[in-house]
């Protein structure tokens, strides 16, 4: 099966942004991770990243039309982008919500909302990139 990471605003900085919140792990490497941890799990597995929202929106369209299973951390977009919600929204395949950090335990009321949750089948925060793997292994689940 064939599976898109999708990854939002800033992620490409991973490993020099805010580390101490993010981790030390690059985006680089967290692609590399994720298409090893893929091809345990039997999935083909794409990483992106971009900054610019109609971007993962076109993105998300196409996962659509392709019945394609995303996992997806929509960074701050998560927190505010109606556009993204009805993107996902019409997502027919599962749809993973991951972040690195847990953002209901921080301390900005923006980061306590996701647009995302209500189309996910699971919601995976807190567990830097691993959450990513556990991710993943939820979508090689015969069941999601
Ligand atoms: C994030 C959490 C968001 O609140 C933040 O805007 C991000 C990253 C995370 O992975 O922890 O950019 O999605």
């Amino acid at each position: 099966t064939r599976v898109l990471v999708l990854n939002g605003p800033n992620l490409g900085r991973l490993g020099r942004r805010q580390p101490e919140i993010y981790g030390d792990t690059t985006h680089a490497e967290l692609a590399e991770l994720c298409r090893g941890w893929g091809s345990e799990l039997g999935l083909e597995v794409e990483v992106r990243q971009t900054n610019h929202e109609g971007e993962l929106l076109d993105w998300l369209n196409d996962a659509a039309d392709a019945a394609t299973p995303v996992v997806l951390n929509a960074a701050a977009w998560t927190h505010y982008s109606w556009a993204i919600f009805d993107a996902c929204a019409q997502l027919t395949a599962p749809l993973v919500e991951v972040h690195l950090s847990d953002p209901t335990q921080r301390p900005e009321r923006f980061r306590h909302t996701s647009v995302v949750t209500e189309h996910a089948v699971a919601v995976i925060a807190g567990r830097g990139v691993s959450g990513y793997r556990d991710a993943l292994a939820l979508l090689a689940e015969p069941r999601v």
